[in-house]
């Protein structure tokens, strides 16, 4: 009996030997180039709860490669024409990819413009407009997709020069590399690619993880006085600052995307804003001193505000909504409509004040900022 048994346990070693030593039929060669027949891997975003649908057609091209190769050039100084400036100097994780407290960022030709905002949720920064999906980046929505701000970023503020700069790529084999594998081959490293890249990663920079996203999914509870935020913040006849800063149809983005003047300037003729914003890109003056309605996720960490940086801290923000509301030509009526304050100022109690600040407090995400795939990869 033992006996047998082994034999037989030998012999049946013997059989699965031989069988894999049969040579293969039907196999390639193994390839030289380890990365040739990689055309990248499939990278799926999912929706957080009561978030929008994603109607974002680039979301259908994301690879796994394409967004670490994105995230490299985010990160990466040899973008500029400095060699001291990448996308995150003024992106910056820990401030929800805002700059740090300043209410302008110093660029490669000096000063911007304007303040720089956080990134994050901007794939829901558009929408579906005659069939077409467009989408609507920076404050004044010049840009119609996450790769043409890329490109306007890369040139206007880090003054990229494009040839020096794939020349550079070329020759570092992580990028070859990484190029290869998240655009399948020929894998060469071309101007549109890497604003293609950059937009991959910054789509996967998605806030949802706030204690107010927790208190909606049941796993956390509001205190008394975040709750009672929350209801000034939407009530008609107190903060009603959902009208703009919208659950969009229910969702909640803290942004309806759309450009609106929330009245901080006081101007005698709508061609007197200092800066006209969506203005200045449609050519209609019936447009000038309107901005897009900023989110107001992770605003704890996002300051200074407004498009100028005006406004230091948050208590001034509310201060303004209590108090200080101007009429000017392109004001948005919604601003008025607060039931019982007409002139748009909603005179908070302090008590009201301290409880919209905590609400606003409860949509700060250290998930977001401290999440390992956004952070520096160098
Ligand atoms: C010198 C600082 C600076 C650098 C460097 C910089 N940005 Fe910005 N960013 C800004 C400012 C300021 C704005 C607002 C400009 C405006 O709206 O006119 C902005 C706006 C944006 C927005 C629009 C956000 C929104 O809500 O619409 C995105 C996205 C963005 N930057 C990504 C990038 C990327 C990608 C890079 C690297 C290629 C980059 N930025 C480099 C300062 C900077
Ligand atoms: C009529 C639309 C509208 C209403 C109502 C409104 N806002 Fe705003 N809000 C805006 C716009 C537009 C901006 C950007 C303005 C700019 O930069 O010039 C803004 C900016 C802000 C900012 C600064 C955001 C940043 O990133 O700099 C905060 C905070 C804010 N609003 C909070 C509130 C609160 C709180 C309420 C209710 C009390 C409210 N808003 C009501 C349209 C509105």
């Amino acid at each position: 009996m033992k006996k047998s048994f082994l034999f037989g346990t030998v012999g049946l070693m013997f059989v699965l030997l031989l069988q894999n030593c049969k040579p293969e039929k039907n196999v390639a060669p193994p390839p030289t180039d380890p990365d040739s027949l990689y055309i990248g891997t499939t990278y799926t975003i999912a929706k957080p709860y009561r978030f929008p649908t994603i109607t974002n057609p680039y979301k259908d091209s994301l690879t796994v490669e394409g967004i670490e190769l994105g995230r490299r050039l985010f990160y990466d100084k040899h973008l500029s024409s400095t060699g001291l400036l990448a996308c995150a100097s003024c992106h910056r994780q820990e401030f929800a990819f805002s700059d740090a407290g300043n209410a302008k960022s110093t660029n490669v030709f000096g000063t911007t413009k304007r303040n720089a905002p956080a990134i994050e949720n901007l794939l829901w920064a558009g929408s579906v407009v005659g069939g077409e999906w467009t989408g609507s980046l920076f404050w004044d929505g010049r840009a119609n997709s996450l790769g043409a701000q890329a490109k306007d970023a890369f040139h206007g503020e880090q003054n990229m020069d494009i040839p020096n700069l794939i020349a550079y790529l070329k020759t570092d084999s992580t990028y070859t590399r990484l190029f290869r594998k998240a655009f399948g081959r020929p894998g060469d490293v071309t101007e549109e690619k890497i604003y293609l890249a950059v937009q991959q990663f910054m789509m996967t920079l998605i806030s949802s993880d706030s204690h107010f996203d927790k208190v909606m999914r049941g796993q956390e509870q509001f205190t008394a006085s975040e709750l009672n935020g929350l209801n000034l913040f939407t009530a008609a006849d107190r903060g009603d600052c959902t009208h703009c800063h919208v659950p969009q149809n229910g969702t909640i983005l803290f942004t309806d995307n759309f450009y609106k003047n929330n009245g901080i300037d006081s101007v005698g003729s709508i061609d007197d804003y200092i800066d006209k914003g969506r203005g200045a890109i449609t050519a209609d003056p019936n447009d000038n001193g309107k901005f897009r309605d900023p989110s107001l996720r992770n605003i704890a960490l996002t300051g200074p505000y407004m498009h100028d940086g005006r406004y230091q801290t948050l208590d001034q923000v509310i201060n303004y909504y209590s108090d200080s509301v101007r009429t000017s030509g392109t004001v948005d009526a919604q601003m008025f409509v607060v039931v019982g304050h007409p002139d748009g100022k909603r005179q908070f109690t302090q008590q009201e004040h301290d409880d919209l600040m905590n609400f606003l407090n409860s949509l700060t995400d250290t998930v977001f900022t401290h999440n390992p795939n956004f952070s520096n990869p160098f």
